[in-house]
């Protein structure tokens, strides 16, 4: 795990934009995970900037989104897609037909995540899974006690992680507490994983992801496992960290090295 500490959310965000530009950059076919929620909001910012300003090219990108509330329809302003579209993909050249999004109205959901995880594969696996972190640890919606092995598949969202996503939604009360999400092991397979986490009410979880042991009640730790997971964190997520010294000492000088990314 590669732990980099930004001073503020929008060094932070600026950070994990440049890395997905690199990624983007490097292999224009970039196959790619996204979220929702509030933290990568600055990020898809400052990536539709650099498109904007620097000619950043999305249009071979392919994208699947990570996870989709269950009886919304993919149309559905309130969809985790139409969300995703609204705040990123809508602003950068990416080619429709290459997104996908897991469908909350499916009447087969079970065949829909099985679809999904095919997609996927077809698609060449996943190279990048930028994901956020929930304050109860989860990865998409793989709440506490999902299988570390787990694949797409239909989730029930706890009270806490329903109440902290209502944003899309008027009445809280409305939000659905089921979900579709990728799983802890599809995220696994990826080649590369990014978590961003920013403010305080993230620094609990992030110091047990990080530093405690790898466990399915806290599914962010799995990343443990991944062979190369960067954790782009600001100031007030990294605050519990026990050994945030020597990871800035560790960044200061592995970014250093000749081709560092
Ligand atoms: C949403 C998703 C979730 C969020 C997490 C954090 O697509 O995958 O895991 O990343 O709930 O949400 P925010 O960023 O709003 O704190």
């Amino acid at each position: 795990m590669r732990i980099i500490i930004e001073p503020d959310p929008e060094q932070a965000a600026r950070r994990a934009a440049r890395m997905v530009a690199l990624r983007v950059r490097n292999g224009p076919a970039l196959v790619l995970a996204l979220p929702t929620g509030n933290t990568p909001l600055p990020m898809y910012a400052e990536l539709v900037r650099q498109q904007r300003e620097r000619g950043l090219d999305f249009s071979r990108v392919a994208v699947f989104g990570l996870d989709e509330y269950v009886g919304i329809a993919p149309d559905d302003p309130r969809s985790l897609r139409a969300c995703l579209w609204r705040h990123f993909l809508a602003q950068v050249n990416v080619q429709p037909d290459r997104c996908q999004g897991l469908d909350g109205s499916a009447r087969d959901l079970e065949g829909e995540c099985a679809a999904y995880e095919a997609r996927i594969v077809a698609a060449g696996g996943l190279d990048l899974v930028v994901l956020g972190i929930g304050v109860d640890g989860h990865i998409g919606f793989n709440e506490p006690g999902s299988s570390l092995g787990s694949r797409t598949r239909i989730k029930t969202l706890t009270a806490e992680t329903a109440r902290a996503n209502a944003g899309g939604f008027a009445d809280p009360a409305q939000v659905p507490r089921l979900a579709l999400t990728i799983g802890v092991g599809t995220i696994l397979d990826a080649r590369r994983c990014l978590l961003l986490a920013t403010g305080s009410a993230k620094a609990a979880i992030i110091q047990r992801a990080v530093e405690g042991p790898v466990s399915a009640q806290i599914t962010a730790s799995a990343l443990q496992l991944h062979p190369d997971a960067r954790v782009v964190l600001d100031e007030a997520a990294a605050a519990r960290l026990e050994r945030a010294d020597y990871y800035r000492e560790t960044e200061a000088l592995q970014s250093a090295l000749p081709g560092s990314d």
